[in-house]
């Protein structure tokens, strides 16, 4: 940490930056997450190393939880670190979230929704992150045994307090997003944000014939959509196209993603859709986060990486967003030729899928 970062004078040049639904803030169309590799067992100068290639590419949302690591909190430390040193002038350029919902640390009052978990996560994560408030603090998940008017209220308080610019929700089904909307108005606040999952292998957030999928639900409301894990956390990379290399998050079985997601189909499907990239002149990286910036209803993708090279390599996908319908038909075609599984047990265990296949939350 011993030298001085110097920010690229051109980091705005190349960068899109998309309205969060019908507000004024205006988010990066790609932005960084420090789920992983930015804990406690991470080099925290390889974390460094990708904030800076981030922000000198126009990269202004950093997103955190209180409990990425691992150890839990420890990302919102090294963040915190980094920050003094190298982003602190930097405040106002930047947009920082957090959130709370998952276990935390123990006894009742350190998982949910309910409005003392959600006011002590917000404090510590500021203290830690070295920060007088965030830009967006969100709900990470539906807590079905907490009244929505709670978690909601906790939100509410986030704002009126200060500690919070904007707030938002996470992998919330659409009936839920709906519903919390209201009652936050209600309250007199808005929900600005919604961050569910989307990627190529898993679409519940798209248009339904039922009219139930959440994007349209997002664009009625004016909210932004902010999608985690666009490239199902490295499957839908070159990474796997031959094997599951040693140092990937699949073979580090850390997280969600094991040696036993990288299904033959799947990587059979990635294989058919790399064919699709080349012919693009893009990596399969790229074309997978163009495809899901394809719809204008999404404000960012919410990428991770383990190197700045990835981060470099994601961003070109902003050099041809645009698909002809025959590339869209052949990528369907190709979905639906295989079993990408995301209906299976093990897809549908993880905590996300819980939350958003929530639709009846405790009113
Ligand atoms: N709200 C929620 O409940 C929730 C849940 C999950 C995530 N999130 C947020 O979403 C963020 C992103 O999630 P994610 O990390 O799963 O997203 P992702 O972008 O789908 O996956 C990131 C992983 O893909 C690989 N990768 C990325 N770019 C690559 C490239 N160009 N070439 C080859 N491999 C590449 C890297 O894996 P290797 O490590 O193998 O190199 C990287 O760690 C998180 O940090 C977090 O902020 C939110």
């Amino acid at each position: 940490m011993d030298y001085i970062y110097q920010a690229n004078p051109e980091r705005y040049a190349n960068m899109q930056y998309r309205r969060c639904g019908d507000w004024g803030l205006k988010l990066p169309a790609i932005s960084l997450g420090l789920w992983h590799n930015f804990g406690s067992e991470d080099k925290l100068e390889n974390g460094r190393n990708m904030l800076h290639t981030a922000f000198d590419l126009g990269i202004t949302h950093f997103d955190l939880a209180n409990n990425y690591g691992p150890v839990y909190g420890s990302a919102e430390e090294n963040f915190g670190t980094i920050f003094e040193k190298d982003f602190k002038r930097h405040r106002d350029e930047l947009i920082l979230s957090t959130k709370a919902g998952y276990d935390m640390w123990a006894g009742p009052y350190g998982d949910g929704g309910s409005k003392k978990y959600l006011t002590a996560s917000l404090d510590q994560s500021l203290k830690r992150m070295k920060q007088d408030y965030v830009d967006i603090f969100y709900s990470h998940r539906l807590d079905p045994e907490t009244p929505l008017w709670e978690t909601m209220e906790a939100l509410a308080l986030a704002v009126k307090s200060g500690k919070a610019l904007y707030v938002g929700i996470s992998s919330y089904s659409p009936v839920a997003t709906r519903e919390a909307f209201n009652i936050a108005k209600e309250m007199g606040i808005r929900l600005m944000i919604h961050q569910p999952n989307y990627s190529m292998f898993d679409r519940w957030v798209e248009d339904k014939p039922t009219g139930h999928g959440l994007l349209p639900v997002l664009e009625e409301l004016g909210m932004g959509a902010i999608c985690f894990a666009p490239l199902s956390q490295g499957l839908l990379t070159n990474k796997y196209l031959n094997g599951v290399p040693e140092d990937s998050r699949a073979a580090k079985n850390s997280g969600f993603l094991s040696r036993g997601s990288v299904t033959p189909e799947r990587v059979k499907a990635a294989q058919e859709l790399n064919e699709v990239a080349k012919n693009r002149n893009q990596s399969l990286s790229e074309m997978a986060l163009a495809w899901i910036l394809r719809d204008r209803r999404v404000t960012s993708c919410l990428i991770g990486a383990s190197r700045p090279e990835q981060i470099i390599d994601n961003v070109h996908a902003l050099d041809n967003l645009h698909f002809e319908q025959d590339e869209l038909d052949k990528i369907d075609e190709i979905l639906s030729n295989h079993d990408l599984g995301e209906s299976s047990p093990k897809v549908q265990a993880h905590p996300w899928h819980k939350s958003a296949d929530d639709d009846n939350p405790k009113l």
